[in-house]
């Protein structure tokens, strides 16, 4: 048994990321229409960039990995303070633009009503569903934080991460081991460039030149899309063959060999995930509800409940 002191210890290590004052009906009366807003812009955008979705995606987890979901993803740098999005894993994040449409719809309709941590999280999820993914109903209330700091983006997991590394990196932020095996599964939408993978196809280890998880006949490809040396900083691979479209392929895979980053792959080998891996692979449905039930949990992660709303989700108020 555990002294009381350690458990009284841990339940108030814990009790500031549980939020009581988050709602499903937080706008209901403030701003009854601004998910159809959030939901029009984004689909509008979506047509006209189709790397809109994967973006908002990715800009979610980036967003509540550091500081919690708070939108210091979208704050500017000044020239006193070098913001989040100027940190270094910072290459792909894009479709800031698309934030901002969406907030100047918002404020025409409801003045300084409706976050810019709010707005990320059900654009996360309007993406995703858009993508023929599931549906799940967003809860609403996070206020914007006033701080947001490049050099803190190392805390991010990196794309070499092992699953203990991951695991690690989740549980810092209350997130579990079915949480990081589910919400992984975000990389069934998008891109990535040669250098967030290309350490596994050239020198990998004193033994193997190129990583052995990887399917050989894959690795082959991606060395020919990502030639060393790599004039074309452009140059990348789809992350998953479907990758406009939200499914369980990114699973089926890993198990064949073909997950393009040693973090996603390391999931199958690994004892507390491989079969979470092989489940979400045999079962779509399966890994649709996870997938929903873990996008709640990381949109609790961090939540400020006192803050403002800011006007302009470049800068603080
Ligand atoms: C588990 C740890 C994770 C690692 C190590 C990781 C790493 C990466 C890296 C390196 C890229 C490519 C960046 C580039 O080269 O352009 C990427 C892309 C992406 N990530 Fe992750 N990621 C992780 C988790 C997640 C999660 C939890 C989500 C969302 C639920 C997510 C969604 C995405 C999306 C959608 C893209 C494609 C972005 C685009 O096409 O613009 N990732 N990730
Ligand atoms: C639709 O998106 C395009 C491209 O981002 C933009 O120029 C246009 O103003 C948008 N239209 C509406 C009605 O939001
Ligand atoms: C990413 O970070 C680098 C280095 O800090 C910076 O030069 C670049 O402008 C950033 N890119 C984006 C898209 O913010
Ligand atoms: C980032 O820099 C600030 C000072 O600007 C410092 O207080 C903080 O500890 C640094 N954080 C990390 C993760 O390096
Ligand atoms: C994961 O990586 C860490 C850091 O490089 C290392 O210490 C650890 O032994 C690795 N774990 C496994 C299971 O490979
Ligand atoms: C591999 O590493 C060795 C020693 O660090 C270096 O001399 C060699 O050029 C590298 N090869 C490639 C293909 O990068």
């Amino acid at each position: 048994m555990a002294p009381f002191s350690t458990i009284l210890f841990l339940v108030l290590l814990i009790a500031p990321l549980c939020n009581a004052t988050l709602g499903v009906q937080y706008y209901d009366q403030t701003c009854p229409h601004a998910e159809d807003i959030i939901y029009q812009t984004i689909r509008n955008a979506s047509f006209f960039d189709s790397k809109v979705p994967a973006r908002l995606l990715r800009m979610f987890f980036h967003d509540c990995f550091i500081r919690g979901c708070d939108a210091s993803v979208l704050l500017d740098s000044t020239p006193e303070n070098k913001a989040e999005k100027d940190g270094q894993p910072n290459l792909s994040l894009g479709a800031f633009y698309v934030i901002d449409a969406v907030k100047t719809n918002l404020e025409k309709a409801c003045p300084t009503t409706v976050s810019c941590a709010d707005i990320v999280a059900i654009a996360a999820r309007d993406v995703v569903a858009m993508s023929g993914g599931p549906y799940w109903n967003v809860l609403k209330g996070r206020k914007d934080g006033r701080v947001s700091r490049a050099n803190e983006t190392v805390n991010l997991p990196a794309p070499s991460f092992n699953t203990s590394q991951l695991i690690q990196s989740f549980a810092n932020r209350g997130l579990a081991v079915k949480d990081l095996v589910a919400l992984s599964g975000g990389h069934t939408l998008g891109f990535s460039h040669c250098s967030s993978f290309e350490g596994r196809l050239h020198n990998f280890s004193s033994v193997h030149d190129t990583d052995p998880s990887l399917n050989a006949v894959f690795a082959q490809s991606l060395k020919q899309k990502c030639p060393k040396p790599n004039s074309d900083r452009n140059a990348g691979q789809l992350l998953d063959p479907t990758s406009s479209v939200f499914d369980n392929n990114y699973y089926k895979q890993i198990i064949s060999g073909k997950g393009v980053f040693a973090s996603d792959q390391s999931l199958l080998n690994d004892y507390r995930t491989g079969l979470i891996v092989k489940a979400f692979a045999n079962d779509q449905a399966t890994f649709f509800r996870e997938f929903a039930a873990s996008m709640i949990k990381l949109g609790n992660v961090g939540v400020l409940e006192h803050g403002e709303v800011r006007l302009n989700c470049r800068a603080v108020n």
